[in-house]
C-alpha cells in the first residue's frame, strides 16, 4: 500500500489533468459516437423496426411510411417546409432529420416526446401523418400479415406479441443504428488538422466566439453530452426586435407550451442537431427559412442579437459542411404479404 502510494498519487493527478483537458476540448465540440445501440437491440429486432420505418400499409391511405418524411437515403427529412401525410394534409411543422435523433434527450421541436420509442406512437395516429384513427389499427394491420405475427413472436416471445409497445419498441432499436460518425470535425476533434479546410476553421472558431455554441454544444451540436437525460429547452426567438421575426413567421408556433399549455413553456425549444444540416433545408420549426446561409443570419439576429458579415456567415456554413458524416449503407427490406389479399383496401 505504501510503495504504491506515490504510484497512486500520480495516476490520480494524470488523470484528473486529462480530465481538465477534455473539458477544455470537448466543452464546446465532441466527437460522434460511433454506436448507440443497446445491449436489447438485437439483429432482429432491428430488422423488425427497420421494416416497420418503411412500411406504408400502416398509415390509412396506404402511402405513407416514416421514410416518406425522413427519407434514409437522403437527408432524414423530407426536404419540404412543412410534411404531407395521408390525402395531402400538411401539418404546421418542417420534418426534423431521423439521423442522429437518438443523441437528444428528448424528441419532437418541443421535446414532447421522452425517447424514440415514445416518440414514434405519434405519426401512426396524427390526422396529418399516417392518419390511423388508433393504435388499435396498425396492430389490426399488423397482424393481418402473418409473417409479420412471426417475426413480432420471435423477437418478442410467443402469444399477443403484436402490440403497439413492441412496434415502436423495434422502430427505436432500429433508430438507434441511424447515426452518422466520422463527418470531417470528427476527424478534426481526433487530431487530423488538415481535415478541415481554412474556411471551415475560422467557422469553427466563429461559431464559437459569436456564441453559438451557448445552445449548439457537444457531438450533435445540441446541447447534449452524452449520458444526459435531463430535456433542456431554450428560447427561440430570444430577441422579439429581429426583424426576422416577423418576416419568417418565427413567433406565433408557441413551442413547448403548446405541448404542456404552461404559459412559462412558451417560445421555448429544444435546440436542433446540427450534424447533417447541410442535408435538411428548409430550416425552423415552420420551415420558412429557405437556405442555410440564412439560417445562419436568423440565427445570429434572433438568438444573439447580431449582424455577421457576408464573409462570416459563408465561414460558417463552410464549417457546417464539415458536420456531414459517414451515413451506414441501408438496403430497402423486403416486406411480408398476406397472400392474396391487400390489408390495405377493404372488400365489402
Ligand atoms: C407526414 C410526415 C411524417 C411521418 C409520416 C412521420 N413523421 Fe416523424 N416527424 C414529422 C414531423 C413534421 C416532425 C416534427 C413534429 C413536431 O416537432 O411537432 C417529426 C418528428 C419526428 C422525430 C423527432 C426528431 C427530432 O429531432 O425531434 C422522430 C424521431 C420521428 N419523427 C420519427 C418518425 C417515425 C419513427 C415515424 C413512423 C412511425 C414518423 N416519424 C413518421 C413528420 C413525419
Ligand atoms: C440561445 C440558444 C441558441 C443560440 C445562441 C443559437 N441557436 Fe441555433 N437554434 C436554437 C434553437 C432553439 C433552434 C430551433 C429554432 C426553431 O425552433 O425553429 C436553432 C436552430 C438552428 C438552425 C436550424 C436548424 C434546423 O434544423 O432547422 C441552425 C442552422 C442554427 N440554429 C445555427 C446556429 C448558429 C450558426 C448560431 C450562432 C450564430 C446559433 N444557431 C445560435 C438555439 C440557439
Amino acid at each position: 500500500m505504501i510503495v504504491n502510494t506515490p504510484t497512486m498519487l500520480v495516476r490520480t493527478l494524470c488523470s484528473l489533468i486529462a480530465m481538465a483537458a477534455t473539458t477544455v476540448v470537448a466543452a464546446d465540440f465532441a466527437a460522434l459516437p460511433k454506436t448507440a445501440t443497446l445491449e436489447t437491440d438485437s439483429p432482429q429486432i432491428i430488422a423488425l423496426g427497420k421494416k416497420l420505418f418503411f412500411d406504408p400499409r400502416l398509415s390509412a391511405t396506404g402511402t405513407v411510411s416514416c421514410n416518406s418524411c425522413h427519407n434514409l437515403m437522403e437527408g432524414g427529412d423530407d426536404g419540404r417546409a412543412t410534411s404531407m401525410g395521408v390525402d395531402g394534409l400538411t401539418g404546421g411543422r418542417n420534418s426534423p432529420t431521423v439521423w442522429n435523433a437518438v443523441f437528444q434527450s428528448s424528441q419532437f421541436w418541443d421535446g414532447r416526446a421522452k425517447d424514440l420509442a415514445e416518440q414514434a406512437k405519434g405519426p401512426f395516429v396524427a390526422d396529418v401523418e399516417m392518419g390511423m384513427g388508433v393504435h388499435d389499427q396498425v396492430v389490426g394491420r399488423i397482424q393481418q400479415i402473418p409473417d409479420y405475427v412471426r417475426e413480432f413472436d420471435n423477437v418478442f416471445g410467443q402469444g399477443n406479441a403484436v402490440t403497439i409497445d413492441n412496434a415502436v419498441t423495434a422502430i427505436a432499436a432500429f433508430e438507434r443504428t441511424l447515426i452518422t460518425p466520422n463527418a470531417p470535425l470528427d476527424h478534426y476533434l481526433a487530431g487530423d488538422k488538415n481535415a478541415l479546410t481554412d474556411a471551415q476553421v475560422r467557422g469553427m472558431d466563429l461559431f464559437q466566439s459569436t456564441g453559438c455554441t451557448e445552445c449548439h454544444f457537444g457531438p450533435a451540436l445540441n446541447g447534449w453530452d452524452p449520458g444526459d437525460d435531463e430535456a433542456v429547452f431554450v428560447e427561440f426567438p430570444r430577441n422579439l426586435d429581429s426583424s426576422f421575426v416577423r418576416k419568417y413567421d418565427l413567433d406565433s408556433d408557441r413551442g413547448r407550451a403548446e405541448a404542456t399549455q404552461q404559459e412559462s413553456d412558451a417560445h421555448q425549444f429544444k435546440t436542433p442537431v446540427l450534424r447533417n444540416i447541410t442535408l435538411t433545408a428548409p430550416y425552423m420549426h415552420n420551415g420558412n427559412v429557405a437556405s442555410l446561409a440564412e439560417a445562419c443570419r436568423v440565427m445570429a439576429s434572433t438568438q444573439l442579437d447580431t449582424d455577421l458579415s457576408e464573409d462570416e456567415i459563408s465561414d460558417l456554413v463552410a464549417f457546417m459542411e464539415s458536420l456531414v458524416g459517414e451515413f451506414p449503407p441501408i438496403t430497402l427490406p423486403r416486406l411480408p404479404s398476406r397472400s392474396g389479399t391487400s390489408v390495405v383496401v377493404e372488400f365489402k
